[in-house]
């Protein structure tokens, strides 16, 4: 296991170019199971949480192949059907086969996804969606098995995918990109309206799919017969540029972003210029139409203090709670008493104990945290716990004052593409070392 010595207190300057995105890239990748045509997706950032995908898919008869950030992909073996338990328990996303799999196989069977660090993470809204269209759906030793009706091909429906925490990201993924092989129309209502749900209804429109409506509540998908092959490039990543943005904007300084989906980022952003933040588009200015709203460039800059503010996380355009870990490190050094509350994943606070040791004060109740700002934050050795807590901890050493070990930082390869050379390039001081080269250097314990 790696860790990562931060040295903090550097501002940084210069300009970074944000990465195709994750979580549009893992059901897109999924969906080439729905032809055996070839596809090449571009930009897809090389994380571990892709090569895990594409391992899966390469399992299920998906050749693959990279070539820097493109990745040819052929489904030349239609034949096998199952997601190991081995892949699955490594990564959740991998329930994004379950819709394609079924609908162009006739039968899936997935591992049943287990919680994970940021709580419970129940897939009932995927399996009623795909039951909806007409999937016989039964678990046998922890497997998800669904096999489409006797007729041979799921059934077009009205689906409701609203759950107690509002629509599902990757399950509306998964009905919808099953719907576009189904017989006759499907409407999914309370459809989940995130960027990466409009690719995915882009890139299968490229394909043959007939999707209107992506990107709002009700999406309407005209079953076809087959779907060919496409070339497809992934939008850019808003999480990873808002992460960007936070850590500019934790240590005082001005940066540039390229590739920067702005108009995906409009709540983040928004909190961040309550906070007293500025966000300057370059390329076009403010009041004419750029040619691609979510490939911009851009120029952060944070003039100290920053100012408290109320945050509240909800389905897109609300606040990610992709972003909610980055931005609590943020406010634990603004001027007062901010508060964020988690309403998608009531559990995600993990980076709160962390963050505390750095000399944070943070009050959590239920799902509920208020941050009183301190003056600085210090360096201490901490542990990451999952993707978006670790970039939190990575942002507060950056601003803190000392040296930062952050351990396990497996969990940050999942999410942000060699983090800590990318942030150097622009003056961050972050070294990778393995636990035993961090031991031998005698710079500490690797042990709380
Ligand atoms: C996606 O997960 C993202 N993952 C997550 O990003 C993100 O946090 C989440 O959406 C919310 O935006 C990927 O895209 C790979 P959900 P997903 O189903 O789709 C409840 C990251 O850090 N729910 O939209 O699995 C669920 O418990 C990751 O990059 C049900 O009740 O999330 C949660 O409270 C972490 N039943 C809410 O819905 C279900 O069947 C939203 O979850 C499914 C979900």
């Amino acid at each position: 296991m790696d860790v990562f010595v931060i040295e903090g207190g550097r501002k940084l300057s210069g300009s970074l170019r944000v990465n195709g995105s994750k979580n549009a890239a893992l059901p897109l990748l999924a969906a080439t199971l729905l032809t055996n045509e070839p596809v090449t997706l571009r930009d897809v950032p090389e994380l571990s949480d892709i090569r895990n995908m594409l391992r899966l898919l390469g399992e299920l008869g998906v050749e693959n192949d990279r070539d820097g950030s493109t990745i040819s992909l052929h489904a030349k073996d239609e034949s096998e059907i199952h997601a190991r338990y081995d892949i699955v328990r490594t990564m959740r996303a991998s329930i994004c086969v379950l819709g394609p799999m079924l609908a162009r196989r006739g039968m899936a069977r997935v591992s049943m996804p287990g919680g994970c660090a940021i709580g419970q993470r129940p897939v009932d809204l995927h399996l009623r969606g795909l039951e909806a269209l007409g999937a016989k759906i039964e678990l046998d030793g922890g497997d998800i098995i669904a096999k489409v009706p006797q007729s041979g091909r799921l059934i077009g429906d009205t689906v409701f995918l609203g759950g107690p925490f509002g629509s599902t990201v990757l399950g509306t993924a998964n009905v919808m990109s099953a719907a576009t092989l189904a017989q006759g129309t499907t409407v999914i209502e309370c459809a989940a309206c995130e960027p990466e749900i409009v690719d995915l209804a882009n890139m299968l429109n490229a394909m043959g799919a007939k999707i209107t409506g992506a990107g709002s509540p009700r999406v309407t998908i005209q079953g076809v017969e087959s779907l060919g092959g496409v070339d497809h490039t992934i939008i850019p990543d808003r999480i990873e540029a808002g992460t960007y943005m936070c850590a500019a904007a934790a240590t005082g300084s001005s940066i540039e972003l390229t590739n920067c989906p702005l108009d995906a980022l409009m709540s983040a952003n928004d909190r961040l210029e309550a906070m007293g933040v500025h966000i300057d588009p370059t390329d076009y200015p403010r009041g004419t139409s750029p040619e691609d709203p979510l490939r911009r460039t851009c120029t952060i800059s944070a003039p100290e203090p920053l100012r408290p503010v109320q945050i509240t996380t909800q389905p897109h355009p609300g606040f990610p709670t992709d972003l909610q870990a980055q931005f609590m490190a943020l406010l634990c050094l603004a001027s007062g008493n901010s508060v964020i509350t988690e309403k998608i994943f009531p559990e995600r606070f993990l980076h709160v104990a962390e963050l505390t040791r750095m000399g944070a004060q943070i009050h959590r109740h239920g799902t509920t945290a208020v941050i009183s700002g301190v003056r600085r934050l210090t360096g201490a050795p901490v542990m990451a716990s999952d993707l978006r807590a670790s970039a939190s901890l990575v942002i507060a050493a950056m601003a803190g004052e000392g040296t930062t070990v952050v351990n396990r930082v497996y969990h940050i390869d999942r999410g942000y593409e060699r983090l800590e050379e990318r942030l150097g390039s622009i003056g961050a001081s972050i070294t990778r070392m393995s636990e035993s080269e961090f031991s031998e250097r005698g710079i500490g314990t690797l042990t709380q």
